[in-house]
């Protein structure tokens, strides 16, 4: 669901683009970014860490996000050239072809998404074996989980079990994982890889 004018205040400042960016410098590391070429960035927002991505490692990345509005702005901040594109895209409902990326990047989007497992999929199937996808996200305790998911319709709700079960029924396993406190919520960090191209069950 795309943010309130509120919310973008917030989450368009230029400090939380920098820690984003840390983050996932951090993330990466570990991996062998010699074989990471094509990226796709799930809720880039206005599109800094996409940017950066692709100038620091010079990948090639595709920034995308639900938002037009914060679509308009990364390409009017960032550029456009062939090593970096914004697109408008629904993480649900992707529109790349089976296996394009190496690596797809997901933070704190998840929570936006009402159907949060149809974008694990998503995230598999334009995922390349041995891919890997770095999330970041909170999930909820599982009193709120059952307590609010009958009237909350356009945010994500879910438990840890439930989004690991979804990465793993998706053929992703567990590289590094990280459990970090932000005030009253758990924010999870998740390096995971895909090794399995079928939807196991
Ligand atoms: C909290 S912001 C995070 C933006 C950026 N990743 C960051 O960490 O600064 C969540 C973003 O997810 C986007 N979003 C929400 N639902 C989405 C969906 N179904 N598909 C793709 N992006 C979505 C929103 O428009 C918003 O830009």
């Amino acid at each position: 669901m795309a943010m309130t004018r509120f919310e973008k205040l917030f989450v368009n400042r230029q400090e939380k683009g920098d820690r984003n960016i840390e983050t996932v410098r951090n993330r990466l590391i570990g991996l062998n970014i010699q074989n990471i070429h094509d990226v796709l960035e799930v809720g880039c927002g206005i599109g800094t860490l996409s940017a950066f991505l692709s100038s620091e490692y010079g990948m090639n990345v595709y920034g995308t996000d639900f938002d037009p509005e914060q679509i308009q702005i990364a390409g009017e901040v960032y550029g456009e050239d062939d090593h970096l594109r914004f697109r408008v895209e629904d993480a649900a409902k992707l529109t790349f072809e089976d296996a394009s990326f190496d690596l797809v990047v997901s933070q704190d989007v998840f929570h936006h998404i009402a159907v949060w497992p149809q974008a694990v999929r998503e995230i598999a199937r334009v995922l390349r074996l041995e891919g890997h996808l770095i999330w970041i996200d909170m999930v909820f305790p599982n009193v709120i989980t059952k307590l609010f998911k009958p009237f909350v319709k356009t945010y994500g709700l879910y438990t840890f079990d439930e989004i690991w079960f979804e990465f793993w029924e998706n053929g992703f396993d567990e590289r590094v994982h990280e459990r970090l406190i932000h005030g009253p919520f758990a924010y999870h960090h998740f390096v995971l890889q895909k090794v399995c191209s079928t939807v196991q069950s």
